[in-house]
């Protein structure tokens, strides 16, 4: 039987095919203040900006491609059982091949209407103010903005309860309770933590590898496969 990779992905993966982390060094998300753009209040407060924002971050989306951590996650699925929890809204995991992938904060490529956070649609292209749902509710993107409950965690900390391997990649650990996930994995399994600026050190079954996701990913996989 396949061991179960799990991998905990955050914004770092991306950052190689040019979409921007969060917590850059000016402490704004693409010019914005993160409460401006990522949270139910500043939706409330503008939602023309908030809206645009994501139409932005959307666009942006058809223009990267995966880059090799994506695509070398997706061929890892001929030696193990990888489940994929990511913290990150773009697609680039799908798009590289990965097919067990769990959006924790949302899909670019989704809308909800603001009144049901259980109904999604395929969404393309731009979502502008009076578009709504076929019942006739503003839609919004499926994004889970601060403040907001997490409603994959639950999933996500069961197929972390069944892990033989932890791999985390390119995320600040700072956002819970994403981050929180590393406390459900069986104790003493391997874990590996691809950072170049990481926020936590070697220690015990921990192994920190201080690299990009792309030179992190190439250490990994001669490190766990035979
Ligand atoms: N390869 C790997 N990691 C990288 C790279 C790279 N090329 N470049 C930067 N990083 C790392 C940074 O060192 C940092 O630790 O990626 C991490 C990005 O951290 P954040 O910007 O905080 O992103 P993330 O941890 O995914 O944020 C979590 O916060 O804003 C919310 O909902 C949003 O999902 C997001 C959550």
């Amino acid at each position: 039987m396949k061991k179960h990779l799990v991998v905990l992905t955050g914004a770092g993966i991306s950052a190689e095919s040019g979409i921007k982390t969060f917590r850059d060094a000016d402490g704004l998300w693409e010019g914005h203040d993160v409460m401006e753009v990522a949270t139910p209040e500043g939706f409330l407060a503008n939602p023309t900006l908030v809206l645009e924002f994501y139409n932005q971050r959307r666009r942006q989306l058809f223009e990267v491609e995966p880059n090799s951590a994506h695509y070398d996650l997706a061929a890892l699925e001929n030696e193990f059982k990888v489940s994929i929890i990511t913290q990150n809204v773009d697609d680039l995991h799908e798009r590289a091949g990965s097919s067990d992938v769990t959006h924790l904060h949302g899909e670019l490529l989704k809308s909800r209407s603001i009144i049901n956070d259980e109904e999604f649609y395929d969404c393309k292209m731009d979502i502008n103010l009076g578009d709504v749902c076929p019942k006739g509710h503003q839609l919004r993107p499926h994004i889970v903005w601060f403040g907001e409950a997490v409603p994959m965690i639950e999933k996500a900390a069961e197929v972390c309860e069944t892990a033989d391997i932890l791999l985390i990649i390119g995320t600040s650990m700072q956002v819970y309770p994403a981050a929180g996930l590393i406390h459900y994995v069986p104790k003493d399994i391997p874990i590996y933590f691809i950072d170049p600026k990481p926020s936590m050190q070697s220690k015990g079954n921990l192994n920190v590898i201080a690299e990009s996701a792309t030179v992190g990913m190439r250490k990994v996989i001669s490190l766990i496969t035979s």
